[in-house]
């Protein structure tokens, strides 16, 4: 177990004031980061306010929580340019907005913040054409692994070169990211965490009644693998007919031809009894609780994986392709100490055997379950990531300040 980060105690000159950025107000697994890691964030410590460049559901959420939020509307043309268009796009349409910089600037100003923190690719970029002007410390907290298999390669390249010449430090959502970020002058790594609720959640002691059920929660995309769990479904249904399969999310962020292959794929196979295509779920935990085993079928290694630690405290028994964050969540080693099930990414006959394994030995899974509830509650909570945070927060506000206090001294009278 990672040694424990001791609390900080509050700092006499007041909270340190942190603007959040994100491009997007969608639940998707970096704003579903950002709601727990602000639940475990300390008020008297820490005084957030989160700014979004559209209304959507994370704000309600952030609201109900007790955040303050400002939106600073971004032209959607902008918003909804997909990661895969390449950095010189994403740049060109950035610089298409200079009304939207303008605001933002003015917007952050008025907030008098301390630091700038960007939660998403978008705002990393947009975030680090306004804090020069703002002349306060940027953090960029990266989800994504900066790599070519996941973005494009000039995206990926100018991502990289900007991570080391422009924020002041980088956090990292597991070791996998970070490896992709050579040379970062000060790159720190916290892993998404469970919530108090997730951390609390008490291990299941059966499978639940009924046929089985094998789910996949997240969003619909190639790289997080629909496709290889519906032909891996018509293998085990092949040897398991009363299995059900659940396919839960819908397509973000343009991949809703992705989601058209899936379903041409699940009656290409004769598979439409047995696999339901969900959308989105307004609570995960309740589909969570009808699964016999959860699957998360990446196929280029996944930056972090947060569904596969939430599965995990909920007691369900997990098959996770390898690679990646999932490497760091998921204990392997000699037989009797695994917590999931691993198979290799896009390989559904790997993945189909793995299913059936769990199906055909329930009390070896329950186990396995067992143990990773075990292992997960004591390694990925919310409030390890905030201690994390917040004190790269408090670095970086106090570096900013003494070089403000330099400045002042160095000014001719
Ligand atoms: C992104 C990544 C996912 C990670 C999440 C939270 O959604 O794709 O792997 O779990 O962010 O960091």
């Amino acid at each position: 177990m990672p040694p424990p980060v001791p609390p900080a105690a509050p700092d006499p000159a007041g909270p340190v004031r942190v603007a959040i950025l994100d491009h997007t107000a969608e639940l998707g697994g970096a704003e579903l980061a950002l709601l727990r890691l602000l639940e475990s964030v300390d008020r008297s410590i820490v005084d957030p306010v989160v700014v979004l460049f559209s209304p959507g559901p994370l704000q309600q959420r952030l609201e109900q929580a007790g955040h303050a939020v400002v939106v600073v509307p971004l032209d959607a043309r902008v918003r909804d340019t997909s990661r895969s268009a390449g950095a010189a796009r994403m740049l060109r349409a950035a610089a298409t907005t200079p009304v939207f910089l303008a605001r933002l600037v003015a917007t952050l100003r008025r907030l008098d913040v301390d630091v700038v923190h960007t939660t998403s690719l978008k705002a990393d970029l947009l975030g680090a054409l306004a804090a020069p002007a703002l002349r306060r410390p940027l953090v960029w907290h990266v989800h994504d692994r900066i790599a070519t298999d996941y973005l494009p390669r000039r995206t990926a390249r100018a991502v990289r070169a900007l991570a080391r010449w422009v924020p002041y430090a980088v956090v990292a959502n597991s070791r996998a990211t970070a490896a992709t970020l050579p040379g970062v002058r000060r790159l720190v790594v916290a892993h998404p965490g469970l919530s108090v609720e997730q951390v609390a959640a008490a291990p299941r002691s059966r499978q639940p009644e009924g046929p089985p059920v094998v789910g996949m929660i997240g969003r619909l995309s190639p790289t997080k693998g629909q496709l290889v769990l519906v032909r891996a479904a018509a293998r085990v249904a092949a040897t398991r007919p009363d299995t059900r399969f659940r396919i839960v999310g819908e397509a973000a962020f343009g991949t809703e031809d992705y989601e058209r292959r899936v379903r041409d794929e699940v009656e290409r196979l004769g598979l439409a009894g047995h696999v339901a295509i969900v959308g989105f779920a307004e609570d995960p935990r309740r589909e969570l609780d009808r699964l016999t085993v959860c699957v998360h079928a990446s196929t280029v290694p996944e930056p972090f994986g947060q569904v596969v630690t939430e599965a995990m405290a909920w007691g369900v028994p997990v098959v996770a392709t390898r690679g990646g964050g999932v490497d760091e969540i998921v204990r392997t080693g000699a037989p009797g100490h695994e917590t999931a099930l691993l198979v290799d990414p896009d390989d559904e006959r790997q993945l189909a055997d793995a299913v059936l394994a769990v199906l055909d030995r329930p009390a070896d899974a329950l186990e396995r379950a067992a143990r990773a509830h075990a292992d997960v509650t004591a390694r990925f909570s919310a409030a390890r990531g905030a201690q994390v945070v917040t004190s790269l927060w408090r670095e970086a506000a106090g570096t900013a300040s003494r070089a403000a206090a330099a400045r002042e001294a160095i000014r001719p009278s």
